[in-house]
């Protein structure tokens, strides 16, 4: 009976820590806008984005940064992603990434999770 009732409790409560977890496969859609620039495993109008989670900002080799990303002093870890994607001018001003961010913290969670995925 214990068991039965431990095997409930840990249910109920996975769900909620997936959660808080972006999904990769919500951000393979949400990244759909992305494609225009970007690509992985090549630099195309954007960086390769391949490997960028934990990256050192505006360190890809062969592609050619603005002054303002390469100054930024930024690691690409979770939280600087997410204020990069809400606001890419906010974060860094004059950044030559156009790109309006996305309002929605759920989807930029996702976008990161599927970034994330891509090593
Ligand atoms: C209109 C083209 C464009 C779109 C759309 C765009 N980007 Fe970018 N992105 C760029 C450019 C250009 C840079 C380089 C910015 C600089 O040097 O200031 C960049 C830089 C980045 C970087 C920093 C990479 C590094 O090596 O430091 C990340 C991360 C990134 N973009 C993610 C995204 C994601 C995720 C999306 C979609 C939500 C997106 N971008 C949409 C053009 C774009």
């Amino acid at each position: 009976m214990r068991y039965i009732m431990l095997g409930a409790i840990v249910a109920a409560l996975f769900p909620l820590a997936a959660q808080a977890e972006g999904d990769a496969a919500a951000g393979e859609k949400a990244f759909a806008p992305c494609k225009a620039c970007h690509a992985f495993g090549k630099n195309g109008v954007g960086p390769n984005l391949t490997g960028v989670v934990g990256r050192k900002a505006a360190s890809e080799e062969g592609y050619t940064y603005s002054a303002a990303l390469k100054g930024s002093g930024i690691t690409w870890d979770e939280a600087n992603l997410h204020e990069w994607l809400k606001n890419p001018k906010t974060k860094v001003p004059g950044t030559k990434m156009v790109f309006a961010g996305y309002p929605d913290d759920k989807k930029i969670d996702d976008v990161i999770a599927y970034l994330a995925s891509k090593k």
